[in-house]
């Protein structure tokens, strides 16, 4: 099988630029992602790579003759989803051989070559810091070459590479790469690399460009977006220098570590109105024992302390975690600190997983001693809790004003708007004459775990459209 395999080398890439009527122009690509927000910037940048050569996006997967599939390993169901998608494709491709299909990410780096065996539909298999090399192999696959790139880089950081972005008011924009955390639960650092930074210069530079085309927020990215370095700047100094480019712009980041959480850090996001009040602070258990096990490198006194310094400096601060429930020798007792601190922080969100083995890291030689109907229980009681709290924490915006940025009708009802706080909650009202990027000042009648719902008001709190029987009277 290998002799099927093409392996392209960098230096190579130049060759691959074709001239102006190459036999790629107008041909179409079709991309699925899945996982972490760092897949959605990846696929932009994929996109971007592939248009270079002339390909177009397209959102129909019959029009398309590249069809990718941006994919994620964290948890075991993340790849069996994938499987099963694939399933799925092979129907397309029996009725089009000719259409490439290519699975792309964390799931590619980690499966590598067993993603192209003999009879898979799959022509192309290329990791995270290889999509340069797509366009060319794609190009072989078109004369049956299947094609495997999976080396991780020290250095990649498509700093040169312009995302295509769709329309819209919010973008994302990767500021590093890779992991050195090494949590013993975890394949991010095996199928992302080490961890590195892009330029300062080049990412204000792109921040500049968002905002003169109407960008209205942005999601600075990293899976340890906090450790950020750039000649001898650290991620402070980078969310202070993209804060400044357009007051207008609302910055957010995403993922911290709860390590690297430093004060300097928590003193810039006070100081700057356009940097968000929302932090998303994964503690993963509540549970000193079970923390050393996963070698979060943090205690929970620590985290709390960190808690505290954030709830000092930024009074309204909105706060999220990740959980996992059933790490291998959780007991009743960690399970229950873990209830505990859910109570303590009363965060407004979390994403709660059970804990899924993966081969090769090190939880994987501990076991998965956890029962599967023990682990089931505790994500529901997790679930319960959380939900209990977000709501109770909504009901405290019930009557207040807050600043909404408009950013899309809601799915439910096209008459209502969608938009979001500064603080991260999604915010339903009714359509006024205001557009998409807009700030607004809605007063919140009411709040569930999720969702606030209110109406517009002008900026002295007034309702901004009366009620017929008001406007009628007199
Ligand atoms: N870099 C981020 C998040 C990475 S993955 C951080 O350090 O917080 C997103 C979340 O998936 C993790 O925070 C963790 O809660 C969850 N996760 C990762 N590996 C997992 C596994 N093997 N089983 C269950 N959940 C996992
Ligand atoms: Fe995974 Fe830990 Fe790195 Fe997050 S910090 S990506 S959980 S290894
Ligand atoms: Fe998944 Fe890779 Fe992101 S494993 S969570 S897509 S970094």
């Amino acid at each position: 099988m290998d002799d099927l395999i093409n392996q392209p080398q960098t230096e190579s890439l130049a060759a691959s630029n074709q001239p102006a009527g190459r036999p790629t122009a107008g041909r179409k690509v079709y991309v699925e992602t899945y996982g972490c927000q760092m897949n959605e910037a990846d696929t932009e940048i994929v996109l971007s790579l592939m248009n270079r050569e002339g390909y177009q996006p397209t959102n129909s997967i019959e029009t398309a003759d590249v069809v990718f599939l941006n994919t994620c390993s964290v948890r075991d169901n993340a790849e069996q989803r994938i499987h099963g998608r694939l399933n799925h494709i092979a129907f397309h491709k029996k009725k089009k051989p000719e259409m490439v299909v290519g699975v792309l990410g964390c799931m590619a780096e980690r499966l590598r070559r067993k993603l192209i065996h003999e009879g898979s539909i799959v022509d192309v298999v290329v990791g995270p810091d290889e999509y340069r090399a797509l366009p060319e192999l794609v190009n072989e696959a078109q004369f049956g070459t299947k094609g495997l790139a999976v080396k991780l880089s020290r250095v990649e950081t498509y700093d040169d590479v312009t995302p295509l972005r769709t329309e819209g008011i919010s973008a994302w924009l990767s500021v590093m790469r890779g992991c050195d955390k090494f949590c013993t639960f975890c394949v991010v650092p095996f199928t992302r690399g080490r961890e590195r930074s892009r330029s300062m210069e080049s990412i204000v530079q792109e921040v500049e460009g968002l905002a003169k085309h109407g960008f209205r927020e942005l999601t600075l990215l990293g899976q340890n977006v906090n450790s950020y370095r750039w000649e001898g700047r650290d991620f402070a100094d980078l969310l202070a220098a993209v804060a400044d480019v357009d007051p207008l712009m609302r910055i957010r980041y995403t993922t911290s570590h709860p390590q690297d959480m430093s004060d300097k850090l928590i003193e810039t996001m006070a100081s700057r109105k356009n940097i968000c009040n929302y932090i998303h602070l994964p503690v993963q258990s509540g549970s000193n024992r079970v923390l050393q096990l996963m070698n979060r490198t943090y205690t929970i006194e620590h985290y709390l302390e960190r808690i505290a310094s954030i709830h000092a400096l930024i009074p309204n601060v909105s706060m999220s975690t990740d959980i996992i429930a059933g790490f291998p020798t959780e007991t009743d007792d960690d399970h229950r600190q873990t209830i505990e601190l859910i109570k303590q922080v009363r965060y407004d969100g979390a994403y709660m997983f059970k804990y899924s083995p993966r081969e090769n890291t090190k939880a994987w030689a501990m076991g998965d001693s956890v029962p599967e109907e023990v682990k089931s229980a505790r994500l529901a009681e997790i679930i319960d809790v959380q939900r209990t709290i977000a709501e109770e924490n909504n009901q405290r915006h019930v009557g207040t004003i807050e600043e909404v940025l408009v950013d899309g009708e809601s799915k439910k009802d096209a008459s209502e708007w969608k938009g979001r706080t500064d603080t991260n909650k999604v915010v339903i009202f009714r359509h006024g004459d205001e557009q998409v990027g807009e700030y607004v000042n809605v007063k919140i009648h009411r709040g569930t775990a999720a969702t606030l719902f209110g109406s517009i008001v002008d900026a002295e709190g007034r309702p901004k459209e009366f009620p017929i029987e008001l406007a009628v009277v007199g």
